[in-house]
């Protein structure tokens, strides 16, 4: 009886440390960086400390004013309402978060990239035209849809997408991101508005562009 116990244990025992092998990667980043330092003043950790759990309660868990639509009277004619583990800290080692889109007639949600997550997005009001362009090995397909209430849509990870309304009246909405601060570079902003600016000529280079249009751009997205 004892052998076929132990027989019986083996497997289970491989099977146990093949899964804390599978265990044992690295958390992925929660932050744009984490530098690592030898004092120990200033202690950060990748996402957030954790709260006594005796003195958590609902409100930890908990957002009010997702029904307020953002405003659109900006530059690209879109706002987005985030809310993540900044809003909630509940969300702290979640792995999601969730926002609302508010887009006015012809407004947009310029091209950009979530670093550390996949969005879900479905439209609750107007006519969305969306898409996302894969990488460079998969030669940079734009993947896109028109969408009408009900309609949802899937943005993979790290890939550069946009909405844009097509429709001549206001349209929102709802997003899950799986990251409790999936994070957000604009392209147009993080390329021609850094701080500081990056050389104009690297970026004329780049872009195929006259310097003095890259400048202009600089000034527009500049700090
Ligand atoms: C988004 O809407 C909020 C609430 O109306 C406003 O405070 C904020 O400035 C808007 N953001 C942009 C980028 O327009
Ligand atoms: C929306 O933002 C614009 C520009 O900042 C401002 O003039 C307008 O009063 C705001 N509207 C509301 C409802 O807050």
């Amino acid at each position: 009886m004892r052998f076929f116990q132990a027989l019986i244990l083996i497997p289970i025992a491989i099977l146990a440390l093949v899964i804390s092998f599978a265990e044992a990667y690295d958390p992925s980043p929660l932050q744009d960086f984490c530098v690592a330092i030898d004092d120990l003043n200033g202690v950060f950790v990748n996402g957030r400390f954790c709260k006594d759990p005796m003195r958590v309660n609902a409100e930890d868990f908990f957002f009010s004013g997702l029904n307020v639509p953002g405003n659109t009277s900006n530059q690209v004619g879109s706002n987005v309402t985030t809310v993540n583990v900044d809003q909630i800290p509940g969300l702290n080692t979640m792995g999601i978060s969730l926002v609302r889109i508010d887009y006015a007639p012809h407004g947009q949600n310029p091209p950009h990239t979530h670093p550390r997550g996949s969005e879900i997005l479905v439209l609750i009001k107007g006519t969305l035209y969306v898409g996302f362009v894969s990488s460079n090995q998969d030669n940079n397909r734009l993947f896109a849809k028109v969408l009408h209430p009900g309609d949802v849509f899937v943005f993979p990870i790290g890939m550069i997408h946009f909405q844009v309304n097509i429709g001549k009246v206001p349209a929102v909405a709802f997003a899950g991101l799986s990251s409790q601060n999936a994070g957000v570079i604009t392209i147009a902003n993080a390329v021609f508005g850094s701080n500081p600016p990056i050389y104009p000529e690297v970026l004329a280079r780049a872009f195929q562009l006259d310097e003095n249009i890259v400048k202009e751009l600089q000034a527009k997205f500049g700090p």
